[in-house]
């Protein structure tokens, strides 16, 4: 029987035993942490590059790294996770972060810096995965949609704290030397807080089932759960589950059917980053630089609008559905892009930036507003969620790790090429750039992409296996 009391002796709070918050805090510090290495960057390039004299080249390759050692990350975590398990899993990514940002502080020559923070991508790229994975195994399950969600909002929560405790660092100790170690100490303490917190985490239960070791997926659900009963429901259910066709291993690729739901995932994916969502993240503060803004407004408009746009789209996936998202979202990215280049082709290439007109200046914030807006509330969030509901069962494992992977590859392509993109061809041209991109991938999401609210996985495989159309996936058969 589920605990009604909001507080009892058995270590019960509102219903769930202490444990469940104890795993829901130190995976949510695994988000938490993509964040904090994602939007490390923003307010310490300035920092960064006074410290280590960095050209553009090298700005662009310090902040991209992050990505490869994510695609990495990512290609091994399934690995990991199934050798090691999630827990240990768990705690390798926790070490990896506390290590990399410790030995960061240390400040060390630039080429061991940039291979701390491909080490901390690295680490991003298996949290990512293994994150919620465990939460999806673990967490009882009337929590755990909304555990799914958690994952995300902790990402921008983390990029917001950092842009933040950045600023604050080097407002308040000019001297690189100082305030950069304090930049990385500041990742440490939450990356040890995920380290030693993993120790008291309990194994997966379906993960110590497909290793045959029932006894101890009891123990653990002795420890979650609240009634013999709820433990007999789940173990039944884990067990129903791995009588299915398990982990079809990478050969599914070559299988039709799960071809072409890959591709709708890869594209996506690749169209998340296609329309430059981590420029902003990353460059906004040197873009608005471009333009004569700094300050505050350059430095928190980004994480802020970011983070506060993610909470609506946690209930408008479902009350609206994943594609009017995408479209909303893509039609905002659409114009606010053309409006950002208008104003920069305005502004001119040899332009005075202290010379820059109000006006065009509260034209380009709008419009970076208004583009946070539309990512945050649809592409963000819709894309990771899309594609973990779109994959049959037995390839979804296969199916996360590609499109993971495509994520990254196109977010570090991007970041590795944006300033000198600018440099080369016009501030305003990579704004047009992205534009062209929302235009296709609108185009993409009305022809290709299925609507996948309010049919059970289980109903989309059929319709999959079927033969239906990619758009018709989501139909009710
Ligand atoms: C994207 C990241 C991005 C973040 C911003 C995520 O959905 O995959 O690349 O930095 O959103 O909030």
């Amino acid at each position: 029987m589920v605990a009604e009391s909001a507080n009892n002796n058995n270590g019960q709070l509102g219903g769930y035993k202490t444990i469940v918050y104890v795993i829901c805090s130190v995976a949510a510090l695994g988000g938490l942490l993509f964040g904090l290495d994602q939007g490390f960057i923003a307010n310490s390039l300035v920092t960064l590059t006074s410290h280590y004299g960095l050209s553009v080249s090298d700005q662009e390759n310090y902040s991209a790294i992050l990505a490869t050692g994510g695609i990495l990350g990512a290609l091994l975590s399934g690995l990991f996770a199934r050798g090691l398990g999630r827990k240990k899993s768990l705690l390798v990514a926790g070490f990896i972060f506390t290590a990399a940002s410790l030995y960061s502080a240390l400040l060390p020559s630039l080429p061991v810096l940039s291979a701390c923070r491909f080490a901390l991508g690295f680490g991003v790229g298996m949290a990512s995965f293994v994150v919620p994975l465990y939460l999806s195994e673990t967490a009882p399950a009337r929590i755990r949609g909304s555990m799914g969600t958690l994952f995300q909002l902790m990402i921008t929560i983390g990029i917001f704290v950092i842009s933040l405790t950045n600023v604050y660092i080097a407002k308040t100790f000019v001297d690189a030397t100082t305030s950069l170690p304090l930049m990385f100490l500041t990742i440490t303490v939450f990356a040890a807080l995920m380290f030693f917190g993993g120790f008291i985490l309990p194994e997966s239960p379906r993960w110590l089932m497909l290793k045959g070791r029932k006894d101890e997926a009891v123990k653990v659900l002795e420890k979650t759960l609240n009634s013999r009963q709820e433990i007999d429901t789940e173990i039944g259910e884990i067990e129903q589950t791995l009588r299915s066709p398990q982990g079809a291993g990478i050969g599914i690729i070559f299988r039709g059917y799960f071809f072409k739901v890959l591709l709708v995932g890869v594209l996506l994916q690749m169209f998340q980053q296609l329309v430059g969502i981590n420029v902003m993240i990353y460059y906004a503060p040197t873009i608005f630089g471009y333009a004569g803004m700094d300050g505050l407004l350059a430095m928190m408009t980004v994480p802020t609008v970011n983070m506060l746009f993610t909470f609506p789209a946690i209930f408008l996936v479902e009350k609206w559905g994943r594609k009017k998202l995408l479209y909303v979202g893509a039609v905002a990215m659409l114009i606010t892009m053309v409006a950002a280049g208008l104003v920069f082709q305005s502004i001119g290439a040899n332009a005075d930036a202290a010379a820059v007109s109000s006006g065009h200046k509260t034209v380009l914030l709008l419009a970076v507003i208004v583009y946070i807006f539309g990512f945050a509330v649809s592409w963000g969030p819709v894309v990771w969620l899309v594609c973990s509901e779109i994959f049959p069962l037995e390839g979804r494992e296969v199916g996360m790790t590609i499109t993971t992977m495509v994520n990254w590859t196109f977010a570090g392509l991007v970041m590795a090429n944006a300033l000198t993109f600018m440099q080369t061809f016009g501030n305003a041209s990579i704004f047009y750039l992205f534009s062209v991109f929302c235009v296709v991938g609108i185009l993409f999401v009305y022809r290709f992409v299925p609507e996948t609210r309010g049919i059970t996985l289980e109903e989309m495989e059929a319709n999959l296996k079927a033969g239906a159309k990619l758009r018709d996936l989501g139909n009710r058969p």
